[in-house]
């Protein structure tokens, strides 16, 4: 099936988590193995600690993914850092799930200490790889710490020479970062904190797809689940004629690829960046 041309020309691959579906998610191994596959951009979600650092984590809580237990806007970094959320944690998991006493045969890589990974560690990596590859950084609880966590955000990008002025820094044509939300109101506080930072809307499968929230000029994308293409595919042709990439999530099973590959989207966030580079013929 061709695959067709989005309008700057190619079809971005965006590593989910990093490539998560290699590495546990979220570490700075699986943005390692994203790179070295060869993605265009990779996805990270923030959230805010007690005391005020963004960390690299998924969900509310730390329970799923490191070996400890709670919620991380009521822990401090330092105790966020005694868990291990790397292959221990996974290993752990799957003894606890399955209630089986063995030991795990998956030991440790070198390169993947569990360590929890901060916003500050990845843009670290990031800005010291040589392909420039891009960030998709999804705030997530945004209302909890109001627009603490955008100003923190913000200033990191800054930092790091992310941003130049209000605008981000272009790699091979496109801005190094964007930043993405369910939140509109978490994204209109980026605008607002730098006008030129490209925002991603994302829309969950059972948004109403007659609310195109945010759709330009304010946000540069929209960002809809596969589910919600699958319901409504007209919805590329639809964004695309109001001026918006779609930059579509979490396409991880081939019919999805070949799927959202043939509507024209712009951006495939997916676990298995590889498989997906492969079918491009860029693996
Ligand atoms: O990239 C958007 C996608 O990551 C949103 O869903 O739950 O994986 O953060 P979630
Ligand atoms: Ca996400």
């Amino acid at each position: 099936m061709a695959v067709h041309g989005s309008p700057w020309g190619g079809v971005e691959v965006v590593a989910h988590r990093g490539a998560s579906a290699d590495e546990p998610e979220h570490t700075l191994a699986a943005y390692r193995h994203a790179v070295r596959l060869g993605a265009d951009a990779v996805e990270c979600d923030v959230r805010m600690t007690r005391d005020g650092e963004l960390v690299c984590v998924h969900d509310r809580r730390v329970d799923r993914t490191s070996t400890g237990r709670g919620v991380i806007s009521a822990l401090d970094l330092a105790e966020l850092e005694r868990f291990d959320f790397g292959r221990a944690a996974a290993a752990s998991r799957r003894r606890r799930i399955r209630h089986v006493a063995e030991e795990s045969d998956e030991e440790p890589s070198v390169e993947d200490p569990g360590r929890l990974l901060t916003l500050e560690r990845l843009l670290e990596y990031v800005t010291s790889t040589p392909s420039g590859v891009r960030l998709a950084i999804e705030t997530k609880h945004p209302t909890r710490h109001s627009i603490r966590v955008e100003s923190a955000l913000v200033a990191a990008l800054r930092r790091f020479g992310l941003l130049g002025g209000d605008r981000p820094v272009e790699w091979a044509g496109r801005p190094a970062v964007r930043v993405m939300s369910f939140s509109p109101a978490a994204l209109r506080r980026v605008r607002a904190l730098a006008r030129g930072v490209p925002t991603v809307q994302l829309v969950g499968p059972m948004t109403p797809w007659t609310r195109f929230t945010g759709l330009p000029p304010a946000n540069t994308a929209v960002g809809p689940s596969v589910g919600l293409l699958r319901r409504v595919p007209s919805y590329v042709g639809a964004a695309h004629r109001a001026g918006a990439e779609v930059h579509v999530w979490t396409v991880n099973r081939p019919q999805d690829v070949e799927f959202v590959l043939s509507l024209g989207v712009d951006a495939v966030i997916t676990d298995h960046p590889g498989t997906l580079l492969a079918r491009l013929g860029r693996g």
